[in-house]
């Protein structure tokens, strides 16, 4: 499994990465319940396999993600990237040392490798946070510090900070481009790297489902989704026809070229500059293996510019709010 580097910090890191958001999950979580029998043998496999890094936050199932992830690395921890998460609104000096420590506990280790902003901070000064950052990784709890869903203005405000931000957590695939616009240039001018999340949509890029109506509730709450459907909380008339237009003619892609269509978006997204890992939500092995089997397709440049092409609409009607679930002055992302 080809490793990417992140600066300063020399950590080596998997293209493919290995979601954890469903780790731990009881009845009633996003995901669902997930044992951790299934958790210990999905690690298992990931690392023998040369995959490393491992994703979660400390906001995944109320904690008990970073829980069954500490569990599951037992006696393997050394081998492994862990990168977990705190909310922005525990980012107030003092609360952002308790919640490091809760979760270098709930870990179960005394050193997080990347510890990222979850999301961009609003109710505190950020110069107090990145700071606060900065000082835990002089005294080793975290080897590097990282940001997620932060935009631009959000990063530049940050770099001011003097902190060395290694890695921008993003949701990134070929029907959520927003990125493409401003964020994954500007990433790549200050030299952070970029981590994908919901590569696969949640499913959708799977082809599992052929119209809006099939997809579990949760699932269809982004912007791609019409307002009108319960539980979206963006205002906007959503890109379905688009979205589904485009679902059509990756699956006519994916017919020529037989190859499944996860394949085929995992392939596209790790192909983009700018890219360093893609970090994929794995429920069962055998979604790791497909994962895996995956990324290490290689796309020609005309299958790429054809999948650019075939989302190129979607890109347009959704623009360049890289916030998937909220937009105009509600969009968290700038
Ligand atoms: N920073 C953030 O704000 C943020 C936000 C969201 C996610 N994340 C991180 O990114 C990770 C990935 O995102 P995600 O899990 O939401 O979305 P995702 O990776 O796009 O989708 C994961 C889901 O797709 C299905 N799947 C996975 N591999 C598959 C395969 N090879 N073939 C067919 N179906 C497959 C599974 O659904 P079924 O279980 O239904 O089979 C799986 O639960 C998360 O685990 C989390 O660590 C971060």
């Amino acid at each position: 499994m080809e490793k990417r580097t992140l600066t300063p910090s020399g950590i080596q890191i998997s293209l493919l990465g290995l979601g954890c958001w469903s780790f731990g999950g009881q009845e009633g979580d996003y995901w669902g319940p997930h044992d951790d029998r299934e958790a210990a043998e999905i690690v298992a496999r990931a690392l023998a396999c040369g995959i490393n890094y491992f994703d979660t936050a400390e906001g995944y199932n109320e904690g008990r993600s970073e829980e069954a992830l500490g569990r599951a690395l037992k006696g393997r921890r050394a081998a492994a990237i862990i990168g977990t998460k705190v909310s922005p609104q525990h980012t107030e000096p003092a609360t952002l040392r308790q919640h490091c420590e809760a979760s270098l506990r709930r870990l179960g280790t005394d050193v997080i490798d990347i510890y990222m902003v979850h999301w961009p901070i609003t109710e505190y000064p950020v110069a107090d946070a990145f700071g606060t950052l900065t000082d835990l990784r002089r005294e080793g709890k975290i080897r590097a510090i990282g940001i997620s869903n932060f935009g631009p203005l959000q990063m530049q405000e940050a770099l001011a900070t003097g902190a060395a931000i290694e890695i921008n957590q993003l949701g990134y695939s070929l029907l959520h481009r927003a990125i493409e616009f401003e964020i994954l240039p500007a990433c790549r001018r200050h030299g952070i790297g970029v981590a994908v999340y919901m590569p696969l949509m949640q499913g959708l890029l799977t082809g599992r489902w052929r119209n809006a109506d099939e997809i579990p509730l949760t699932r269809r709450r982004t912007r791609h989704f019409s307002s009108s459907r319960p539980g979206t909380r963006h205002g906007e008339p959503g890109a379905e026809a688009e979205t589904f237009t485009a679902l059509n003619g990756i699956a006519a892609l994916v017919d020529r070229l037989g190859m499944p269509m996860a394949d085929l978006a995992l392939a596209w997204v790790a192909a983009q500059p700018g890219v360093t890992t893609v970090i994929a939500g794995t429920r069962t092995v055998a979604q790791l293996e497909e994962s895996r089997r995956g990324i290490g397709q290689s796309l020609t440049p005309e299958t790429l510019a054809e999948l650019d092409r075939l989302t190129q609409p979607v890109k347009e009607k959704l623009g360049a709010n890289a916030d998937l679930w909220q937009s105009g002055p509600d969009s968290r992302i700038r």
